[in-house]
């Protein structure tokens, strides 16, 4: 059955003591997930080793990085590795976050020298893709985001693709309040789904968690969340309040 993820994206927010009142109100709330439904915290750095020790007993919920490196280890000030990740425990890693595609000129090419490395180091890579307004105004959207998907991920293995979560986040509906409609969402996750067939097939392509992002909130999740091809969302503004991203996680199907 295919995974559901309710993922928060904390992005750089919260001082150690916010972002662990938070945890704990999330966590205090009984949650009654089954199986194939995951939550999933994408934590800043510093907090990461703290947060997985808090959440490692508890069944379906799995600490993300934001980023990691390209390469294993070495000379790289300031970076932070797969291996690094994987050896505190670290189950996720979001990648190609368009906020790292635009502020830190994240290419295609490079995420995908960095899918690569998390999959080396048996991270999940919560791969974002998504289009600005401009192109959505255009109608092209779904061209665009399908070189998003060909350039970064369809080198993997067919073993290997299985292992990734697809999160669409439409640069134009994250932190502004604008959500794409269910139906928009849904029609890109379709289409997504199928540029998956037509490379790994049905059966593969059917099995790929593909994520919605862009201004979810508790009151709007459980309607896009009831589309047949969204699986979930990754979250930022409303997964810093801790009644609306437990009602997030309440939404998943
Ligand atoms: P948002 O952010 O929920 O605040 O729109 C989503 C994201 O950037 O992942």
């Amino acid at each position: 059955m295919r995974q559901q993820i309710a993922a928060a994206n904390w992005k750089m927010n919260l001082t150690f003591d916010q972002a662990e009142n938070l945890l704990d109100e999330i966590l205090k709330v009984p949650h009654d997930l089954q199986a194939h439904q995951k939550v999933v915290f994408a934590i800043p750095f510093p907090y990461l080793q703290f947060a997985q020790n808090k959440i490692s007993e508890i069944r379906n919920f799995f600490t993300a990085a934001q980023n990691c490196y390209t390469q294993s280890r070495g000379a790289y000030t300031g970076e932070t590795s797969a291996e690094m990740l994987q050896s505190i425990g670290v189950g996720y890693v979001v990648l190609g976050h368009s906020e790292r595609r635009e502020y830190f000129g994240e290419s295609n090419a490079m995420l995908e020298e960095k899918v690569a490395m998390a999959l080396t180091y048996s991270l999940t890579p919560i791969f974002c893709c998504g289009e600005p307004l401009q192109i959505r105004e255009s109608g092209a959207q779904n061209g665009y985001v399908e070189k998003q998907l060909k350039e970064s991920l369809f080198n993997l293995h067919e073993e290997q693709i299985q292992k990734v979560v697809i999160a669409y986040e439409p640069i134009w509906a994250i932190g502004t309040g604008k959500t794409a409609t269910a139906a928009q969402a849904q029609e890109m996750h379709a289409h997504l789904r199928k540029v998956l067939a037509g490379k790994y097939g049905d059966i593969i392509a059917g099995e790929i968690p593909i994520l919605y992002g862009g201004s979810v909130k508790g009151n709007n999740a459980k309607e896009i969340f009831s589309q047949p091809d969204v699986d979930g969302g990754l979250v930022g503004g409303a997964s810093l309040i801790a009644a609306d991203f437990t009602q997030i996680i309440d939404a998943l199907k």
